[in-house]
């Protein structure tokens, strides 16, 4: 039967009891991690979100009752304790924190009881992923989630005191918003009071924020939360957290300034890491040439290589064919890599299908110097030792190479790499490389719309120097737009806004909007500009990325409390749920069947 916990009060949590407490009575509370009946003695496990605690029960000083009581504990159940803390006399153990001492129990209480629980409540636990999230609650007492989630408040809070400092303001943003295009797909919410309208909740808090500047408050921050309806992965959630700031009368420079500062605090402080700043910077071009991706991964090497002038006269039509169509031609040099016995270099060749390759081509280094390679036979010995130099093969490498438009081959070439390291185990979790991507295009061209689209969002300022090609080549604006990159994650971006009209008009006019179209959508960020506004910029990071790599988790999952499985549904509540027809009819909705 569940007692009441009248008249106790818990002086510690189990963990924070230790050797000097020795001799004190104190009172614990917390859940049964496990009990074992020793004849005259029972021992009990006492957990709570700071770790263990051994309890011991002997009849003689919790009394009969008491003992009666401490022999019906099962694991789960909810107990209060009070008693002596002591040195344990024998078996102390040392992987505990408090593993030299015990209380004796004089008093005990059971709070509450517990069924068994549908899986062991225990660190590192192999139960399936379903099973933890249908009973979150249960997977949420687990030592290492518990972690992690502590972490997390840590993250959140040092964030929240490094901004204060900097005189940045918290103010927070609507949640039901206007739904605006560009990015990714809007939740909606139906109005009641206007049938037939939607609210959309935010992606992110991008247009109040810079209205906040509009109307002065110069420095802006917010732990925001923010919605998106899209294809989920490992580091994604349909529902995710910002760290999201806004400042005025700033340029690049002062934003990365104080967010190098922001990241050296709250990593030396959360995870006693210490980065060196200033944090290389690499433009956009470079990062794309030299690892294929936006969000390099820069703890190894193995760079692409672009051989498009070696071979461009050689016979192999794959690789002419690609440059006739304005395509180009690169590898990767699998250093140590040559003796990869054929299955597993098919088994590389359909993963590079898989980011759309048509192919990739290879040629390995033997030992003693000769070649071997699905290619070999359409060039020539100098047009293969040509690329084999470009490409600084020596003995036992593997050369990859793919060929075909640039988005492709950096697409191809940049996972394969990534794919490449893990197997050679080159990713150390240990190592922290931080890195400012900047100068990214202003414009990406979709073939799917075929139309300029914005890289980041439209209210992004071109870089100074480019200004003029917008109308004749939006292609080759750059943006002063910047994203930081840890460890081949994009944990955050940002970027300098346009606040000159003339400037945003051409910038809707490259992204296809007409003057009313633009207006239509964003009609009241336009309407503020007419009223004096500073220049301003600003970033959010994903906190729950954040957080994910300084636990080193696989997945975004482990962060968050309760997070969505790939379908964006949850386990637990079961949410998405059908609603019924009065909801409906409120909102004059009617389901097709
Ligand atoms: P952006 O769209 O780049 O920029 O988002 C900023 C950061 O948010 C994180 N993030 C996500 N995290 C988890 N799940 C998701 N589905 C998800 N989507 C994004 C990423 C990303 O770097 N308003 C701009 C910022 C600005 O310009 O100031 C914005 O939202 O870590
Ligand atoms: P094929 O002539 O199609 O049999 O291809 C000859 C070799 O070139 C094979 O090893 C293919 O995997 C490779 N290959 C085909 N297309 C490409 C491409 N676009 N880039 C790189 N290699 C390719």
């Amino acid at each position: 039967m569940a007692e009441s916990m009248q008249g106790m009060k818990r002086s510690h949590r189990c963990a924070e009891v230790s050797g000097k407490n020795t001799g004190e009575t104190i009172t614990v509370m917390g859940w049964v991690q496990k009990r074992r009946n020793l004849g005259a003695l029972i021992f009990v496990d006492l957990r709570d979100r700071s770790g263990l605690l051994q309890i011991v029960f002997d009849e003689n000083c919790v009394g009969s009752d008491g003992f009666v009581k401490a022999g019906s504990i099962r694991n789960e159940f909810v107990i209060a304790v009070t008693g002596k803390v002591q040195k344990r006399e024998a078996a102390v153990n040392e992987n505990l924190k408090t593993g030299d001492i015990e209380v004796f129990a004089e008093e005990l209480r059971i709070l509450s009881e517990s069924d068994t629980p549908p899986f062991p409540i225990e660190e590192n636990s192999q139960t399936k992923d379903e099973l933890r999230l249908k009973y979150r609650y249960l997977d949420l007492r687990r030592p290492d989630i518990q972690k992690n989630l502590m972490l997390r408040s840590k993250v959140v809070y040092l964030m929240r005191e490094f901004m204060a400092k900097e005189g940045f303001l918290e103010i927070e943003t609507p949640i039901l918003c206007k739904s605006t295009p560009e990015g990714a797909r809007d939740y909606l919410v139906p109005s009641r009071v206007h049938p037939g309208c939607f609210y959309a909740l935010p992606q992110s808090p991008q247009l109040f924020k810079q209205l906040l500047m509009c109307s002065g408050y110069d420095r802006y921050f917010q732990i925001a939360k923010c919605f998106r309806d899209e294809d989920l992965r490992a580091d994604r959630q349909p529902e995710f957290t910002q760290a999201d700031m806004e400042l005025s009368f700033v340029d690049i420079d002062d934003v990365l300034d104080v967010n190098e500062r922001l990241l050296q605090y709250v990593f030396r402080e959360a995870v006693g890491e210490e980065i060196q700043l200033p944090l290389p910077r690499m433009p956009w071009q470079e990062a794309m040439d030299r690892f294929g991706s936006d969000k390099p991964d820069t703890r190894f090497g193995m760079e692409l290589k672009d051989v498009s002038e070696i071979v461009k006269d050689c016979g192999f039509g794959v690789f002419t064919g690609a440059l006739e169509q304005k395509g180009s031609v690169r590898g990767i040099n699998a250093k140590g890599q040559g003796a990869m016995p054929r299955k597993k270099i098919d088994k590389l060749v359909e993963f590079a299908k898989g980011y759309g390759a048509k192919g990739l081509a290879y040629l390995a280094v033997l030992e003693d110097g000769s070649y071997k390679s699905s290619f070999a036979k359409f060039m020539t010995e100098e047009e293969l030792s040509a690329l084999v130099r470009a490409m600084d093969g020596e003995p036992n490498d593997l050369l990859l190479f793919a060929a075909d438009k640039n988005k492709i081959v950096w697409n191809v070439l940049g996972a394969l790499r990534l794919e490449l390291a893990k197997e050679l185990e080159l990713l150390n979790p240990n190592q922290y490389h931080f890195l400012w991507i900047t100068d990214f295009p202003l414009f990406e061209w979709s073939e799917e719309e075929g139309r300029f689209m914005a890289m980041h969002h439209p209210f992004t300022m071109p870089v100074e120097e480019d200004w003029k090609n917008i109308d004749t080549d939006p292609g080759s604006v750059r943006a002063k737009a910047y994203d930081i990159v840890l460890n081949g994650t994009e944990l955050g971006g940002g970027s300098v806004r346009i606040h000159q009209n003339d400037i945003q008009e051409k910038m809707f006019e490259a992204l296809g909007f007409t003057k009313e179209s633009a207006y239509e959508q964003f009609g009241f960020l336009l309407e503020a500009f007419r009223y004096g506004v500073p220049p301003h910029a600003g970033l959010a990071y994903g906190v729950d990325r954040m957080v994910m790599h300084m636990v080193h988790a696989d997945s975004i999952r482990d962060v968050i409390a309760f997070p969505k499985v790939k379908d964006a549904s949850c386990l637990m509540t079961e949410a998405p749920g059908t609603v019924d027809e009065k909801q409906l009819a409120e909102l004059c909705l009617k389901i097709e069947e």
